[in-house]
């Protein structure tokens, strides 16, 4: 049934990278985890959905998905969508729940919204879909990016230090530094989607070139694309810098971000 379809993706392992961000921005400010728990999870229950949709063969007619089937191959694409469904509505209702002041919980729902919504996540879904097999241009493969991918990292900073209730100036700091490793992150993406091996990453590769994606590889080349991620961590790392010594866990995650092979 839904739930197991649900528990299929969301329970196949994947890098949690989400929320692994959101707490390791919580800890720069803060030393518990225990009050960013629930909304790391909130945005691993959301990806988890994008993925599960992604994946359907209306989208990108993908057949597996964190080592396993996918979603709609295992189950059908009717509970698959309802599994997606149900993942976002957690999303919400884990934020909504949570034990955190309901200011800062309307906040986040607000801000969660934005970010997954028609302007955000879903435009860049649905322009990644319509720019299949044509040629775009770069500001436009740069919007789908950072529409599909980048916002939900840069959210996932934000929660972090929002939770931890950082000022405006580390908020904008931070924001700076999400905007660029989420950016790298897609680019990597691309990169793997080429160059990676399906059995360690989890995923069938040679997709996006069968389906024309647009990707940073097919318009600049794979050489370039690399180029532009590295100096993209590496201004990302350099961000991080102003937090010295309690910026290393999350410097170490944003280089995993470029030299990741899964
Ligand atoms: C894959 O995300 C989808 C993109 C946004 C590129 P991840 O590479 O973080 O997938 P999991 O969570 O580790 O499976
Ligand atoms: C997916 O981008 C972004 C979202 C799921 C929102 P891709 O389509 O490139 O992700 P993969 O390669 O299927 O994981
Ligand atoms: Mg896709
Ligand atoms: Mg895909
Ligand atoms: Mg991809």
């Amino acid at each position: 049934d839904i739930h197991k379809a649900l528990r299929h993706t969301l329970f196949a392992g994947g890098k949690k990278l989400r929320p692994y961000l959101a707490i390791q921005t919580y800890l720069l400010f803060k030393n518990d985890i225990e009050t960013i728990k629930p909304v790391a999870a909130s945005l691993e229950t959301l990806h988890t959905y994008t993925l599960i949709h992604d994946d359907l063969p209306e989208v990108d007619n993908d057949d597996m998905r964190r080592g396993k089937k996918s979603c709609h191959v295992m189950y059908g694409s009717d509970l698959a969508l309802m599994a997606g469904d149900s993942l976002l509505c957690y999303s919400f209702q884990i934020l909504a729940t949570c034990d955190l002041s309901d200011s800062l919980k309307l906040k986040l729902i607000k801000e969660m919204a934005e970010c997954a919504g028609d302007r955000g996540l879903i435009a860049g879904q649905y322009v990644d879909i319509i720019s299949e097999t044509k040629t775009v241009p770069k500001k436009t493969l740069k919007y789908i990016h950072h529409n599909k991918t980048a916002k939900l990292l840069l959210l996932a900073i934000r929660f972090g230090a929002l939770v931890a209730k950082a000022g405006k100036d580390d908020l904008a700091r931070l924001e700076k530094y999400g905007e660029k490793m989420g950016l790298a992150f897609q680019i990597v993406d691309d990169i793997l989607d080429i160059e990676g091996s399906s059995g360690t990453l989890g995923k069938s590769i040679g997709k996006d070139i069968e389906e024309g994606k647009a990707t940073f590889p097919s318009i600049y080349g794979l050489d370039e694309s690399k180029e532009m991620a590295r100096n993209l961590i590496d201004e990302a790392l350099k961000i991080l810098d102003y937090y010295g010594e309690k910026a290393q866990t999350l410097k170490l995650l944003t280089e995993f971000i470029y030299k990741r092979k899964f």
